[in-house]
């Protein structure tokens, strides 16, 4: 059984059931799928990797690990593919009572009564939540004379989320490889680039990297976008020719053993940043690297990103795109139109991952990091191409700067470092070595 999972059963407590479903697998178009994802909560805890599972979880019980699963059946497995089965559910991860998962219907009464706590999180599987919302209704109708089903019903994902919230060892390791293999990615788009060449080319080369290196793929669409498509936050058309004298932007992660990197680059088509170019730049650089710094234990969500709102907006000034005190202008939000999205995010085995940002969700508290925390550090600045208040110079440029950096017990440990960041690296990098070269005039 995995920690994760034996911790949760001494969580929940002895009066309780869970019931986990892992994800199914989704329609494409017509009669073919896309490639199937788990549920994040699933793979967590069981780390069983196929569609339509059901995980019981009764820690009162004799019997504390159930799986309902997919029955081994030939056909089927000749079609679509190998399944685990019952024995392989029983003998490959811990399950300790394994069933098919046409009985779970006819199963369900029987795992619910006796339970006083129901953990299950509804809104998220309408087949499952019907099950159980009708076995629950029609045990009332009957007023509970024959059968004593759970009469609290709580959202297990309340601890499985602060649990992914904090990553062990193991889980670092994992992102580590997989931030690894997503910075080699950018490495060799900083390699390959050069005007001409399509931004889907650009897409497929890191692609055929991280899935070469043993990534399952990407973490989340791609986003390749020179010039103008840069100042676009989630563009992903990534369909338009990279001209000379244009930056860049790449927004691209890898998924390795179910966790997520998430990097980004923004550097010149041609190998060397022009004077406006670098002038935005090395705002945004400036902020990003004291917001990693920042990435501390103690330091609170709302103070890190209110430190990055200080510097842009510092920044915006000195460039000439805001006017005006700073303190107005942060009041007024006036970086907004320029910067309009948080500093960073939790990562883990979702992108934008599980955990809650504030101690108390009333009040608004914001949360300071704890050792074992992943997050992106990912400050930009985005000048709309057809924006006449700006200086006409820094008008179409789009920057961001993303890392993914650990909390640890005394600072932090940024996860993607193999990529650089400060502007003579890159174009050192680009030009093989040489700092002055400009490829384009080669
Ligand atoms: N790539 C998504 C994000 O940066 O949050
Ligand atoms: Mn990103
Ligand atoms: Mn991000």
């Amino acid at each position: 059984m995995r920690p994760q999972l034996k911790k949760f059963i001494d969580t929940i407590g002895k009066d309780s059931i869970a019931i986990i479903p892992a994800a199914h697998e989704k329609t494409r178009s017509y009669d073919t799928e896309y490639k199937f994802r788990q549920d994040s909560d699933f793979w967590y805890l069981t780390g069983f990797p196929e569609p339509d599972a059901i995980a019981i979880i009764t820690p009162g019980k004799r019997t504390k690990y159930t799986m309902f699963v997919r029955p081994r059946d030939p056909l089927m497995e000749t079609w679509y593919g190998r399944r685990e089965g019952i024995e392989g559910a029983k003998e490959n991860y811990g399950v300790q009572k394994a069933l098919s998962v046409e009985k779970f219907e006819k199963e369900i009464g029987k795992l619910l009564d006796g339970h006083e706590k129901l953990y299950y999180r509804f809104g998220v599987d309408s087949d499952l939540d019907k099950l159980i919302l009708d076995y629950l209704s029609n045990q009332r109708f009957r007023r509970l004379k024959t059968a004593y089903p759970p009469h609290t019903i709580i959202d297990p994902t309340i601890i499985i989320h602060e649990m992914r919230l904090h990553k062990t060892e193991e889980e670092v390791e994992l992102m580590q490889t997989s931030a690894d293999i997503a910075a080699e990615a950018h490495v060799l788009a900083m390699k390959k680039i050069k005007p001409g060449m399509n931004e889907f080319q650009v897409e497929a080369l890191m692609e055929a990297y991280m899935r070469d290196k043993g990534a399952s793929g990407v973490a989340y669409n791609s986003i390749v976008g020179g010039g103008e498509n840069a100042t676009i936050l989630h563009y992903v058309e990534n369909n338009a020719d990279l001209k000379n004298g244009d930056l860049i932007l790449i927004d691209a992660g890898a998924e390795y053993e179910g966790y997520a990197s998430d990097i980004t680059r923004t550097f010149p088509v041609n190998g060397k940043f022009s004077k406006a170019q670098r002038e935005v730049y090395d705002v945004v650089l400036e902020t990003q690297k004291a917001c990693v710094e920042a990435t501390k234990t103690g330091t609170t969500i709302k103070q890190r990103q209110d430190l990055s709102i200080e510097m842009l907006t510092e920044g915006m000034k000195k460039l000439g795109l805001l006017k005006g005190a700073t303190k107005t202008l942060i009041k007024n939000k006036k970086y907004e139109k320029y910067y309009m999205h948080g500093v960073g995010h939790y990562i883990g085995m979702d992108v934008h991952d599980a955990g809650r940002y504030f101690t108390d969700q009333e009040a608004k508290e914001s949360r300071p990091f704890e050792p074992g925390m992943v997050l992106t550090v990912e400050p930009g600045i985005y000048v709309p191409a057809d924006d006449k208040s700006a200086p006409e110079k820094y008008r179409g440029i789009g920057i961001r700067i993303e890392d993914d950096v650990l909390v640890t017990e005394d600072g932090n440990r940024n996860l993607t470092t193999k990529v650089p960041k400060e502007a003579e690296e890159i174009e050192q990098l680009m030009n093989g070595g040489r700092s002055k070269a400009r490829r384009a005039s080669k």
